[in-house]
């Protein structure tokens, strides 16, 4: 299948092509009129909301533009910080290009309750019907950030199941066994090919 994956963030384009090009699967941006599909963000509760808005605002986009063996996909993705209780959820990328990722540890201070998870709902729109799937990777968040890879909130976070590195710190194959998005991709990958009992 050819997914054209609807985001402008090319990390998340190559996460996704890691994991669903080996399953034989195509992934592409979604490009409109040569660029990628600019979203309207509803102020939403919760994730899941946002990605099923952003796969209507695509599927709108590209009308009757899909073949049958085409299909979109988006995310929504986000932190959530427990202490927080769950701030900034949803509002990830608002409060990453406000306060940003120093506001976020001033607003834990010292606080040794640093637990956190990234959530993220993936959606995928093809003729004649809809597939969802969702993904976890709890976390801390460090004191300080450190690393460069990745993107985001990758420097302050921690995976449990890593080895005490941020993601930022993390090879890009590395995240990919521990994302949450990896997980949501695939969970997607089995709904689109379930594996043969
Ligand atoms: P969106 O899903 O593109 O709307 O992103 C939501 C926000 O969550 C962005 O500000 C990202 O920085 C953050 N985020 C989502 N996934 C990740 C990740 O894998 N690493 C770091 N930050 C992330």
């Amino acid at each position: 299948m050819e997914i054209l994956f609807a985001t402008s963030n090319s990390h998340k384009v190559s996460e996704a092509e890691g994991i669903l090009g080996p399953l034989g699967h195509t992934v592409l941006p979604l490009l409109v009129d040569g660029s990628p599909l600019q979203f309207v963000e509803p102020q939403a509760d919760g994730i899941e909301e946002v990605a099923f808005s952003k796969l209507e605002q695509a599927m709108e986009a590209t009308s009757g533009e899909l073949g049958s063996g085409t299909a979109i996909l988006v995310e929504d993705s986000g932190l959530f910080v427990d202490s927080l209780k769950g701030f900034p959820g949803p509002y990830s990328s608002y409060v990453e290009g406000t306060i940003g990722l120093e506001g976020v540890l001033s607003l834990l201070g010292g606080d040794e309750h640093r637990g956190a998870e990234y959530r993220a709902v993936a959606v995928l729109g093809f003729e004649g019907g809809t597939l969802r799937s969702q993904g976890i990777c709890r976390g801390t968040i460090s004191l300080e950030p450190a690393g460069t890879n990745g993107f985001g909130y990758d420097p302050i976070f921690v995976p449990d199941e890593g080895d005490g590195r941020t993601c930022g710190e993390m090879s890009p194959d590395e995240k990919s066994e521990v994302s949450h998005r990896a997980r949501a991709l695939k969970a997607m990958s089995e709904l689109l090919n379930p594996p043969s009992k």
